[in-house]
């Protein structure tokens, strides 16, 4: 079932997250569902399960849509439940981020360009891996949804100036997206 987008301005993308109950596998795997459904409708490539309402630490990362631009991403998709961080470099990159529940704005943000995750796949598997180059960063970008943060948080002060009175007219539902957007 798709569902809607929550927007910036939601309460329920500024809780932490709870984790998932992995005994409950049907449940999981129909939200796992209904993220997938909803991430492809809005041609986006990652999704948590706050911006959809639901405060469970779930994460999907979808780079197939991104292959024209970094190739390597061309078979990159990952279901992660209970995703926990384990390492990071101490280096650092660069990557404009943009966010489903923030439609329209594009901004560079710095995070450590490696990192390696522990979590729970589709198939309800552990699994370690580690991630470089963009798909870290999606990971990243997902991974704080988990925590109640957002990529908007993470740009440098004067580029958040620029874009402020956007993200307030978000957050008062002036914003339109192409696919169904809501507000708690
Ligand atoms: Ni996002």
């Amino acid at each position: 079932m798709k569902l809607p987008i929550y927007l910036y301005g939601s309460k329920v993308l500024r809780e932490p997250a709870q984790a998932a109950d992995v005994a409950d596998r049907e449940k999981i795997s129909a939200l796992v569902s209904d993220m997938e459904e909803t991430l492809a409708s809005a041609d986006g490539c990652g999704l948590a399960a706050p911006q959809v309402g639901v405060p469970t630490r779930v994460l999907i990362v979808d780079g197939r849509g991104l292959e024209d631009v970094y190739p390597y991403l061309k078979d990159f998709k990952r279901v992660m439940i209970n995703p926990v961080v384990v390492e990071e470099s101490k280096e650092t990159c660069d990557y404009s981020e943009g966010c489903l529940s923030v439609p329209g704005i594009y901004a560079e943000v710095r995070r450590p360009e490696k990192i390696k995750v522990e979590y729970i796949n589709a198939d309800f598997e552990p699994v370690a891996e580690e991630f470089d180059k963009f798909a870290c960063r999606m990971v990243q970008h997902e991974l704080d949804h988990l925590d109640g943060k957002m990529f908007v948080d993470r740009v440098a002060p004067i580029r958040r100036k620029m874009i402020a009175k956007k993200l307030t007219n978000i957050s008062h539902g002036k914003v339109s997206a192409h696919y169904k957007t809501k507000h708690d």
